[in-house]
């Protein structure tokens, strides 16, 4: 196979409303609560450019401009710091709106995820991509789970989840998928089901959010009925790509994933960056 054309970018569904963490999120995106001193958004960014993307296309909603005004100069507060020791606290940032274009469109009506992501297709085009659901937050210091996803990627050249095994009594929350090990690690997916309870579930491998995709899926989500709670699930569209489209496989990646989609993963992070990764800037 010739090798094929690098991914560069990156699809952020962005318009769900974090009700777990309400009051926070009545006027605030999720995507934006920090992790320490960083928004959630922004790691899920910086894990992308480390992969080799430069185009993250953010699919939003009501109520969200905060992720846009974060992702674009802030002049007011640039004269007020420059030349002053506190302009070292923006270096990243900088060097994200500096290096990575972002473009934006809403998702108007809370369809589900695969509806989220078929939102993205006038952002995407027909090449494949990238899909992080920031408040899956990764931290894999060597290499980024985006990162060791796209190695794949180049090799197999067809869709993959990152999984990982959860204990029986939480599939009820996941993506649940099941297959034939094709390469230490790695699972050629042959079933999945969207947040089966633990009778149903046909393995203890989750999908957490983190998948590189083949421009196909818009299609098959398109002819996608609506499945678990009346959405339109990537998992229901991705199932029909593993058994007639290109395959679909299951990456158990390297590192640690914190879901800080509930409090407690959030506060569980929160802990976890402050004492191994964060660095003050002083
Ligand atoms: C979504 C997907 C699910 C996946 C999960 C990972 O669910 O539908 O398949 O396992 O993300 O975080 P959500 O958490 O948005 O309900």
């Amino acid at each position: 196979m010739s090798k094929p054309a690098a991914i560069k970018k990156c699809l952020f569904p962005a318009a769900g409303y974090g009700t777990r963490f309400l009051p926070t999120t009545k006027s605030m995106p999720k995507e934006m609560l920090p992790v320490v001193n960083k928004p959630l958004i922004q790691y899920g960014v910086e894990e992308a450019m480390e992969a080799g993307m430069d185009k993250m296309a953010i699919i939003t909603g009501r109520g969200k401009r905060a992720i846009a005004d974060h992702f674009d100069t802030n002049y007011e507060l640039e004269h007020q710091i420059s030349g002053s020791g506190k302009e070292k606290y923006l270096t990243d940032i900088r060097r994200i709106i500096d290096e990575a274009v972002f473009s934006y469109t809403r998702q108007i009506e809370m369809k589900g995820l695969g509806h989220a992501i078929l939102t993205g297709e006038t952002l995407i085009g027909d090449q494949p991509f990238a899909v992080v659901l920031a408040d899956d937050l990764c931290y894999s210091p060597a290499q980024g789970v985006l990162s060791q996803m796209v190695e794949l990627y180049n090799k197999y050249q067809c869709s993959i989840v990152a999984i990982e095994e959860v204990p029986a009594d939480e599939t009820h929350k996941y993506g649940v998928i099941v297959g034939e090990e094709v390469e230490p690690g790695l699972i050629k997916i042959t079933d999945m089901v969207e947040k089966p309870a633990p009778e149903d579930a046909p393995s203890n491998l989750a999908i957490i959010g983190r998948y590189i995709l083949t421009p196909d899926i818009f299609d098959i989500i398109r002819k996608t009925p609506p499945g678990r709670n009346n959405e339109v699930q990537i998992t229901d569209a991705l199932l029909t790509q593993a058994k007639e489209g290109g395959g679909v496989l299951g990456y158990k990646f390297k590192g640690q994933r914190f879901d800080c989609g509930s409090v407690e993963g959030f506060m569980e992070a929160n802990s976890y960056y402050y004492k191994n990764v964060y660095e003050a800037v002083e």
